[in-house]
């Protein structure tokens, strides 16, 4: 494919949302033709199964339902929007894919990196991003910050209690250090501009290597 599948990662408040919107923009202006994107979610059928795992009423919800759920959105997600894009060349930018999956329920829910990856091998069909950014930062930091902004929408993962994101983190630094070739990370505790500026120079570095 023409295109370039590029990931951001990272545990709850590292910023990634915010700074994946000033690169967009930033891309754009360089004369990149960019699209940016989320997961769980970012088409129709997608967000309909975000809002089912994320509902924070849906206490009763199995780690396996869970994974195997974001699986289904990835891969609807893949099929109607990410694939086409890339497609016709352009750069995906994508808020979360197959890692969070490998954190959050391969490490943090304790139902096995290997396993998880399997189902995703499954749903994403050799898809895989070529550079994918981790925002490293402390979850105790991260659980701070978006503590402070109220406009957030608070989800069923949100709820879990800082052990639950410690492992998150623990897993990221195992799946960062498993995909080495695609992985970079970036100190996500230093200020929006710095962070924002080493991830539009890693990106810019990766898209001119062709
Ligand atoms: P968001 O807050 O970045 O929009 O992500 C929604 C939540 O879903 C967040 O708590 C991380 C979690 N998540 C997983 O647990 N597994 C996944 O595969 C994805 C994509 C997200």
């Amino acid at each position: 494919m023409k295109g370039y599948f590029i990931t951001f990662e990272g545990p709850e408040g590292a910023g990634k949302t915010t700074i994946l919107s000033i690169l967009h923009a930033e891309l754009s202006k360089k004369g990149y033709d960019v699209i940016s994107t989320r997961e769980p979610g970012g088409i129709e059928i997608a967000e309909q199964i975000r809002s089912v795992i994320l509902d924070k009423n849906n206490t009763k919800m199995d780690g396996r339902t869970e994974a195997l759920l974001y699986a289904a959105s990835r891969r609807q997600h893949l099929v109607e929007k990410v694939i086409p894009a890339l497609e016709e060349g352009k750069v995906v930018l994508c808020d979360r894919f197959v890692d969070s999956s490998l954190a959050y329920q391969g490490y943090a829910r304790e139902l096995g990196i290997d396993e998880v990856l399997s189902i995703n091998e499954f749903a994403i069909n050799g898809l895989m991003p070529s550079l994918t950014l981790f925002f490293d930062i402390q979850p105790e930091k991260g659980l701070t910050r978006i503590g402070k902004n109220s406009q957030r929408e608070v989800n069923r993962l949100d709820l879990e209690n800082l052990s639950f994101h410690q492992k998150v983190y623990e897993g990221y630094l195992k799946v960062a250090d498993r995909f080495k070739e695609r992985f970079h990370t970036i100190n996500a505790e230093l200020s929006i501009e710095t962070v924002t500026k080493e991830a539009l120079s890693v990106i810019e570095k990766h898209l001119n290597k062709g």
